[in-house]
């Protein structure tokens, strides 16, 4: 597998599971698939269904991944390969689902073939990356890598279901949280394949890249309390409006993060209560997403966007209270491990050419458990997060070629000791 032609019959095979995953969505004009939904449920249905066809052992873990393993021919700690099976909201058909399709066509090619590596392979589709429906985000790969408390499970989405409460209604118990906690010694490393997200493999004119580091990233839930009131009769100088206030806020955090280099900072929910057009809005809830590829950098304009909260609040006679829901730390990736997957990237015939990564991903909480790499793939106009999200067939079937060569081709089976890195 040494020449860059790209093998169409995989690529035939890889589109249409992608197809068939992003069919199941909440509503039929897009896609919408949030954690431990009944959809995500449909998803993990069918992604099992694939991986027992080609002949792997296959469970949902307590926290509602879908594991698949492929024994090898020798015992001995696996390679875990995979992505997220949720979306955001009205969102694209790869990010995520191309990291867990591609390894599965992969073992399938394998299983055709009747071929055992000398290591095994787990893949596995996370129950949550997006953190669209609860304030956390990374629950399936933090509960992997030990990471999520029991007490994360209390959080609750926008109706006031707890993430224990979505469980048991996916079939899992929370109570059993910790079994899905993995080992180091389980695992040689994490391989995550996953579409760039952005412009740069397009202008560069590659099918794949080399992921070197993951920005780190907090989230916050900003809670703004004023006084609700009649929009006829509260004259505008007396009036403890909740949205004017939030809405000057969210101007500071522009202005923050457009003065500091590195920075970017995004309010991606708002909610004004009560909600009617000739009420005064008493109560605003929004959120806010900050990242830095420097995690100082990001402390840095946490601190300016909660004093500038603080100014506002003060001024304007309302309670601006932030909440930090969520926070990484910025990861980079294994320089043993990204050793291997940029000789299956050479040796597949690409330009090797290394990127970071500013969107999150499950590799970053892995990277408490064990090495992680990343590939990542072109995408059309560098669009993600959005409906029009595409790739095409060839990079489809390049990317499965890099990771078949890693597989077949790399040094994995006696890997040096050491874990997170
Ligand atoms: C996931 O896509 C994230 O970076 O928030
Ligand atoms: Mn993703
Ligand atoms: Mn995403």
């Amino acid at each position: 597998m040494n020449d860059s032609t790209p093998d169409l019959d995989i690529a035939s095979r890889i589109m249409s599971c992608i197809e068939a995953l992003s069919a199941i969505s909440e509503s039929t004009d897009h896609l919408t698939r949030v954690s431990l939904s009944e959809q995500h449920k449909q998803a993990n249905s069918l992604v099992g269904e694939w991986m027992t066809a080609c002949g792997m052992q296959v469970h949902t873990d307590a926290i509602g991944n879908i594991i698949g393993r492929y024994e090898g021919s020798k015992e001995g700690p696996a390679l875990l390969i995979g992505s997220h099976l949720d979306t955001v909201r009205n969102g694209g058909r790869y990010d995520g689902m191309l990291g867990v399709v591609i390894p599965i066509i992969c073992v399938e090619i394998l299983h055709k073939q009747q071929k055992k590596l000398p290591f095994p392979i787990e893949i596995v589709g996370f129950c949550d990356e997006e953190g669209v429906r609860f304030p956390s985000t990374l629950l399936g790969s933090r509960a992997i890598a030990g990471t999520l408390d029991e007490e994360t499970l209390q959080e609750c989405d926008a109706s006031g279901i707890s993430i224990a409460e979505a469980l048991r209604e996916f079939g899992q118990d929370p109570d059993q949280l910790q079994t899905a906690r993995r080992h180091s010694e389980d695992f040689i490393g994490f391989v995550e394949i996953h579409i760039e997200q952005g412009p740069v493999l397009e202008l560069e004119d590659l099918p794949v890249g080399l992921v070197t580091a993951i920005s780190g990233a907090s989230r916050y839930q900003i809670e703004v309390t004023g006084k609700a009131g009649h929009a006829g009769t509260v004259p505008m100088n007396l009036r403890e409006d909740a949205l004017t206030a939030a809405s000057e806020c969210i101007l500071a955090i522009e202005d923050i993060c457009t003065q500091l280099p590195d920075v970017v900072g995004t309010v991606g929910m708002i909610d004004a209560l009560p909600g009617a057009g000739n009420v005064i809005p008493g109560q605003v809830n929004f959120s806010l997403d900050l990242r830095s590829s420097k995690d100082s950098t990001r402390d840095d304009a946490e601190a300016k966007v909660f004093s500038a909260l603080e100014r506002i609040s003060q001024r304007r006679g309302v309670a601006v209270k932030p909440m930090r829901t969520y926070q990484a730390e910025g990861r980079t990736c294994d320089s043993w491990l990204s050793n291997q997957l940029a000789s299956a990237i050479k040796s597949s015939g690409y330009r090797l050419l290394t990127l970071p990564s500013g969107a999150g991903h499950d590799a970053m909480a892995l990277a408490d458990l064990t090495r992680i790499a990343m590939l990542f793939v072109r995408c059309k106009d560098g669009l993600s997060h959005h409906p029009d999200e595409s790739i095409t067939r060839e990079d489809a079937a390049a990317t499965a070629k890099v990771l078949m060569n890693l597989l077949l081709q790399a040094d994995l089976s006696d890997p040096q000791p050491g874990a997170a890195g």
